[in-house]
């Protein structure tokens, strides 16, 4: 059997001293860094001050019995080994002790080699148990790694798409890539923190992925459209989720099939309303009305940027959530500028 490493640090829990000491002796004699506590109150004191590779706990102690500390250690320091210690064999006590996490028990008085003997088979067990705790977690990194990255070139290949399809036409070109910084900017001035901002993100270029499936006569026609045509084109929103659902997650699908809602819920066949639309697809819906606003279209101009502003407010509380349209323009102008001077 290997030998258990030497710098290994041993707690060792009694309430009666003239039981820690001798063992105490014993074990740092034979190159244990050794702690003692007579209660399991400075147990957990020695154990939150010190990294303990095994702990000896004596079963009946006052206040607080060995049972119960064995619970709080193996909840709050699960790599931390147990050996429980009693002088009286209660087979029950000590099945729920090794039940509940115990590695072995020991007798007392203490037979200093059974003691040793059950501490390195202990010690050897963490070590396993640890060994193979390390390689599940650099396994379930590496592949989480993978999913990632995967689902990173599935939505980035996607997204080409997209952005190939609307650079065919010069009255849409940019914009999904504007409506995602618009997007980002926003939440960026909501205090939205950066790492949560990636769905946000995946969404708001992916918005319009439904179009793929659009008759381009109909999105491109010059003039007004019938009502047969614009509920047509509107059927990108139920589209597009059918698109990205093998792998994209539900904040981003929820953007794509929402972002038509109207904050007061007015929209036609729309089941949510004000603060029940998830947050990302109010941000995305306001980003994209704004673009849309001062793109330029076949049959009119683009708005200006304080004309578009001044429409953003008008449609406040109606078309746009107030939370999101007072952060909106109080963004510096420029910033807005550099993003609609994007292709
Ligand atoms: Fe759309």
């Amino acid at each position: 059997m290997t030998t258990a490493t030497k710098s290994e640090t041993i707690l060792i829990v009694d309430d009666e001293e003239p039981i820690r000491r001798p063992l105490k002796r014993m074990l740092t004699k034979k190159g244990y860094p050794c702690l003692e506590a007579d209660c399991a109150n400075q147990a957990m004191l020695r154990l939150d001050e010190n990294s303990v590779a095994l702990a000896i706990l004596d079963v009946r102690m006052p206040v607080k019995s060995g049972i119960e500390l064995l619970s709080d250690i193996k909840a709050g320091y699960p790599d931390t080994a147990v050996i429980m210690a009693t002088a009286v064999i209660e087979p029950e006590v000590i099945i729920q002790c090794m039940k509940n996490g115990a590695l072995d028990y020991i007798m007392k008085p203490f037979e200093f080699d059974k003691v040793i003997r059950s501490m390195e088979i202990a010690l050897r067990k963490r070590q396993l148990a640890m060994t193979l705790k390390d390689f599940q977690d650099t396994l379930k990194g590496k592949v989480d790694e993978q999913a990632t990255e995967i689902r990173r070139l599935f939505l980035a290949s996607i997204q080409s798409l997209v952005f190939a399809l609307e650079s065919k036409d010069k009255y849409t070109a940019g914009h999904s890539r504007r409506v995602s910084e618009f997007t980002l900017i926003i939440a960026h001035y909501m205090g939205i923190p950066p790492e949560e901002l990636e769905d946000i993100r995946y969404g708001a270029l992916l918005h319009d992925v439904g179009k793929i499936a659009i008759d381009p006569d109909i999105q491109n026609k010059p003039g007004k459209l019938t009502v047969d045509e614009y509920e047509h084109i509107m059927t990108h929103a139920t589209v597009g989720p059918a698109i990205v659902k093998p792998i994209a997650n539900q904040n981003i699908i929820d953007i794509i099939h929402y972002h038509h809602c109207r904050f007061d819920g007015r929209s036609k066949d729309q089941t949510l309303t004000g603060a029940q639309i998830p947050l990302g697809v109010r941000i995305v819906t306001l980003a994209d009305s704004f673009d849309a606003m001062t793109s330029e279209r076949p049959y009119r101009k683009g708005l200006s940027l304080d004309a578009a502003l001044r429409e953003v407010i008008r449609c406040t509380g109606s078309q746009f959530d107030p939370e999101i349209v007072d952060v909106f323009i109080r963004i510096p102008q420029r910033e807005i500028k550099a993003i609609m001077a994007l292709q």
